[in-house]
């Protein structure tokens, strides 16, 4: 083998044994340089005779052309491994779940699903939705109700009171919705039918009471309402709340001073494995309390109890909305922890109708 063969042998070896542009730029000026190997032998040609020169030279400038052309090669090829690498380290995965949008990852309270879920069963039922304040007087809080002064029922309250103001007056935070009865019956005429909901107050607080927490008032007055239609709405009212065919209800008299008769509701539900299901069962819960408008209250509102009539009803939100969704404990509602908000929350879209499902 000639020397010739040796060094491209040679050098077309550490072509192929290059990993990346700087090491073939190295081979290459080691080769093809002003002082690379080659060079050096295609400057010994102008030194020769001219029948050297004629048999050197093609062997020489071959011999260039070939590692030239090698490292042209190899060239190529190290880029492209670069740029296969490059992009197979700068790939984006597009089938990755994409960050939920702000509606997706919301949550809407069980308290304002529940008080949606009532209203529009009621809605269903031709009710209007009425407001009143939080602080409210003593007279709509509790005397235009019918309760007397002394009455051992304010007491039961656990009634909130403001400091007096300048007249002497103790403003109390509202202890149920009843108020808003007497702000509709004094605003507006008869027939009514509205229900009432709303933040109420009581100084309580263990699993299944807080200060503050949520009733809703039903009212219905016009000429003929009575017991009968009462006990219907209500019926109508928890089957479809509870979402069962049909409900089995309990009225035990009782007393309210705005009412009478007054009546306590309690329905139907199995307890059994630790798990509530309505429409079944041996167990009774109490839900609400109801009765026919009290006369007097008729009165104090400047109706004629003569001539309209009708009935009432009170039921906690926040106790309905923790038996139908399983929540044992009343406290976390009013904690703000994300947590729980995101375990017992509803979709921001999941709005209840009677159409599409009161819970979809
Ligand atoms: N206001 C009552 C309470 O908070 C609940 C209630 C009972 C409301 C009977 C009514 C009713 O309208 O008729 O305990």
């Amino acid at each position: 083998m000639s020397d010739l063969d040796t060094l491209e042998g040679d050098l077309l070896r550490q072509v192929s044994e290059t990993s990346d542009e700087a090491s073939l730029d190295a081979v290459r000026v080691a080769a093809l340089g002003k002082k690379g190997s080659v060079s050096e032998l295609l400057k010994t040609l102008g030194a020769m005779t001219p029948e050297a020169r004629k048999e050197r030279g093609p062997l020489i400038n071959g011999l260039r052309d070939r590692v030239q052309g090698a490292i042209g090669t190899r060239r190529e090829a190290l880029a492209e491994a670069a740029l296969t690498a490059r992009l197979s380290a700068e790939r984006i995965d597009v089938t990755l779940p994409v960050r939920d949008a702000p509606e997706a990852r919301g949550r809407i309270h069980p308290i304002s699903q529940v008080l949606d879920e009532i209203t529009a069963i009621f809605a269903d039922m031709g009710f209007a939705v009425a407001e009143g304040p939080d602080i409210e007087t003593d007279d709509y809080n509790f005397t235009a109700l019918n309760f007397p002064p002394g009455h051992p029922a304010r007491e039961m309250h656990d009634t909130f009171f403001l400091a007096p103001d300048r007249n002497g007056q103790r403003k109390v935070l509202r202890t149920h919705t009843s108020p808003v009865q007497i702000r509709t019956m004094r605003s507006q005429e008869p027939p009514i039918r509205v229900i009432c909901p709303g933040r109420t107050y009581r100084h309580d607080s263990d699993q299944t009471h807080t200060p503050m927490f949520h009733q809703v008032e039903g009212l219905v007055i016009d000429k003929a309402a009575n017991i009968a239609n009462l006990k219907w709405v209500l019926e109508e009212f928890c089957r479809t709340f509870f979402e069962v065919d049909a409900v089995k209800m309990r009225f035990r008299p009782s007393f309210f001073p705005f009412t009478e008769p007054s009546a306590e509701v309690d329905i139907q539900c199995s307890r059994k494995g630790g798990e509530i299901r309505f429409g079944e069962g041996t167990d009774w819960l109490e839900i609400l309390g109801c009765g026919m408008v009290h006369p007097n209250v008729l009165r104090n509102c400047g109706l004629d109890p003569d001539s309209v009539q009708g009935f009432a009803f009170g039921m906690g939100i926040d106790r309905i909305a923790m038996l139908k969704y399983g929540m044992p404990d009343l406290r976390p509602f009013f904690e703000a922890d994300v947590r729980w908000l995101e375990h017992y929350g509803f979709r921001p879209l999941d709005i209840p109708s009677l159409v599409a499902g009161l819970t979809a």
